[in-house]
């Protein structure tokens, strides 16, 4: 059985180990670099710094692979490769795949202001003909976090960001930052007809062959584990343990 991380700045990240435990009998260890979250507005230095530590970390633990269900931290994944031995996954690919598949001809990518500066998304798209639209939407990745999605505040914010989606005029929307899908309800009023695009699991398709349940994912947050239980009581029964990292 595969041991595989899993490594997200917060809690979004359990959407992508969601996919995950459904494709296979992994043995998987999943962080949240609580400690540091958000990652969308930080400098890329910091970052790169992080997602760097952690991933040092599952190797040294003896990891057969890690996954970077984060999508400012899966711009990274180039030079990361460069440095581990273990095989390093990101988001961005297999959501461009996605996106690439249907029949696209203009995208709204919602990101983060790192996200959208590093411009993966971008290269990706545009080299196979679709344009992106960017919004910045860093600042909803806190209200997933405080469990705030349904208040004035978070309404307000995402309003700000998205009041000029509609004009867009995109096939489609990419949730390009993992925790978005929490806040998919509220996303989806800008919308209108454009298909909303999650991120993908990277490992999906590879272990779809594997039709034996999961075991229980352990849990880690570099923050406080009872904010992170707070955070991610969507996902299920959830123990988060505290890591030093
Ligand atoms: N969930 C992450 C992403 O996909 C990071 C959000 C953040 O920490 O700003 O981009």
């Amino acid at each position: 059985m595969g041991f595989y991380g899993i490594i997200d700045s917060g809690v979004g990240g359990l959407t992508i180990l969601r996919q995950i435990t459904q494709s296979g009998n992994l043995n998987l260890t999943y962080i949240a670099d609580h400690a540091f979250c958000p990652y969308g507005l930080k400098p890329n230095k910091i970052i790169f710094q992080r997602v760097s530590k952690l991933v040092n970390y599952l190797q040294l633990h003896g990891a057969d692979g890690a996954v970077l269900a984060c999508n400012t931290a899966s711009v990274y994944a180039p030079l990361l490769k460069e440095i581990y031995r273990i095989p390093i996954y990101d988001v961005i690919t297999p959501t461009c795949k996605a996106v690439l598949d249907g029949n696209v001809r203009r995208v709204a990518l919602l990101a983060t202001k790192s996200t959208i500066s590093n411009g993966m998304y971008k290269q990706i798209l545009q080299q196979n003909g679709v344009q992106v639209v960017n919004f910045d939407c860093s600042a909803f990745v806190p209200f997933v976090e405080q469990c705030s999605t349904d208040s004035v505040q978070c309404f307000q914010t995402i309003d700000s960001a998205l009041s000029a989606l509609p004009q867009a005029n995109a096939d489609a929307v990419i949730l390009g930052c993992t925790h978005f899908p929490l806040l998919r309800r509220q996303i989806a009023y800008y919308c209108g007809d454009s298909k909303i695009v999650e991120c993908r699991c990277p490992l999906s398709a590879s272990f779809a062959a594997e039709d034996k349940p999961a075991v229980q994912p352990v849990l880690l947050t570099t923050g406080d584990a009872n904010l992170a239980n707070a955070a991610a009581s969507w996902y299920g029964n959830v123990s988060f343990k505290h890591i030093d990292l």
